[in-house]
């Protein structure tokens, strides 16, 4: 099959190759997925430079432990492992698996795996489960009438924040450069803030919920715009290129337990659960994936490359041909 094939961390135009490779077996708790689509997001520009250096320690200190990055994938069942019995052959899917998900096939444990919302297309599929994913752990527990703020709004995650934050019954604020700003406003953000000519931590409103993507203010700023008994969720951004928001992520944790208010990093795990709650939100038409551009597979080494070197802008999608 057709695969990107990661040599070692680093750039992606040096590390990343279009190869052919073996066909990955699945286990008997396993389906192996023809994948129509991938997306990509943050973490696998993480997993493809070794940056920050910590992400090494689970994925490989030398050189990453997996052969074929990508973890968003839609797809269709070719077939199913021994144990399997609610999936079948033919079943079109969508997932996040740990890697693989840059090929022409790939095999994924079956409980990780769920039917792809029937109104979206694989390549709109294939951007919901990590980003969305992670964007329904950030809104967990926004009450109708609730003020939330997202920074970072115009951004993988922070689009699908918006929309399910909305959907909630929030009202919504997104924060995003000046280019951006029609794009936040049409996700349904109530009010969008230019990071470039307001800070929204030197205002006078006063959120129940804040969102932070990017991690560019202080504890102190966020606490600062955050209601007396409101919720801060940290769920990554900033930091160097050794441990990232890992310094940030602790402060939280050590502070939170002298302050009136919530502070707690989010670490989204993937389960069929939040893919089958995704896929009811999709179907609603709450949730409408903003892609940004989609190149064919051979092409991830240039999207890496660019999610690199400008700012995301929604999602970016790899489409992956059909062998004849
Ligand atoms: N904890 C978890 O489980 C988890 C899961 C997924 C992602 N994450 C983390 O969440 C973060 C966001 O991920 P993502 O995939 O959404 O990234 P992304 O697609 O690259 O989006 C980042 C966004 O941040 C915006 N931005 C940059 N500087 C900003 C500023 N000063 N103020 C406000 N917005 C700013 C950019 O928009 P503009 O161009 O408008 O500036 C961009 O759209 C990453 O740090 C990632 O590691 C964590």
């Amino acid at each position: 099959m057709q695969a990107i094939v990661q040599s070692a961390y680093g750039a992606p135009e040096t590390v990343l190759t279009h190869r052919t490779v073996a066909r990955p077996e699945p286990k008997p708790d396993e389906v192996l997925v023809r994948v129509h689509a991938s997306s990509l997001n943050f973490a696998d520009v993480a997993m493809v430079t070794g940056r920050p250096s910590l992400i090494r320690a689970a994925m490989g200190l030398r050189r990453p432990r997996y052969t074929v990055p990508g973890r968003d994938l839609a797809g269709v069942v070719e077939a199913v492992g021994a144990d399997v019995t609610d999936l079948a052959a033919g079943d079109e899917v969508y997932a996040e698996a740990s890697a693989g998900s840059w090929a022409q096939y790939v095999a994924v444990r079956a409980k990780l795996v769920g039917r792809k919302p029937v109104n979206l297309s694989f390549a709109e599929a294939a951007t919901l489960p990590l980003a969305a994913g992670t964007a329904l752990d950030c809104v967990a527990g926004v009450r109708p009438g609730q003020k939330v703020l997202v920074n970072g709004a115009s951004g993988g995650v922070g689009s699908f924040a918006v929309q399910a934050a909305k959907a909630l019954g929030a009202e919504v604020t997104g924060v995003c450069s000046g280019r951006n700003v029609e794009l936040v406003t049409n996700l349904g953000a109530d009010h969008v803030v230019d990071y470039q000519r307001s800070d929204f931590t030197s205002g006078s409103t006063r959120y129940d919920l804040i969102i932070d993507l990017v991690g560019n203010r202080s504890l102190a700023a966020y606490r600062r715009a955050l209601a007396p008994r409101g919720t801060l969720h940290l769920s990554g951004g900033g930091g160097g290129r050794v441990i990232g928001p890992m310094a940030r992520l602790a402060q939280a944790l050590v502070v939170n337990p002298f302050v009136s208010q919530r502070l707690r990093p989010v670490f989204a795990t993937p389960s069929r659960a939040k893919l089958d709650r995704l896929r009811e939100l999709a179907e609603a038409g709450s949730l409408t994936p903003a892609i940004e551009r989609t190149y064919p597979l051979s092409d991830a080494p240039e999207a890496v490359r660019r999610l690199i070197a400008e700012h995301a802008r929604g999602k970016t999608v790899l489409t992956v041909a059909q062998e004849r």
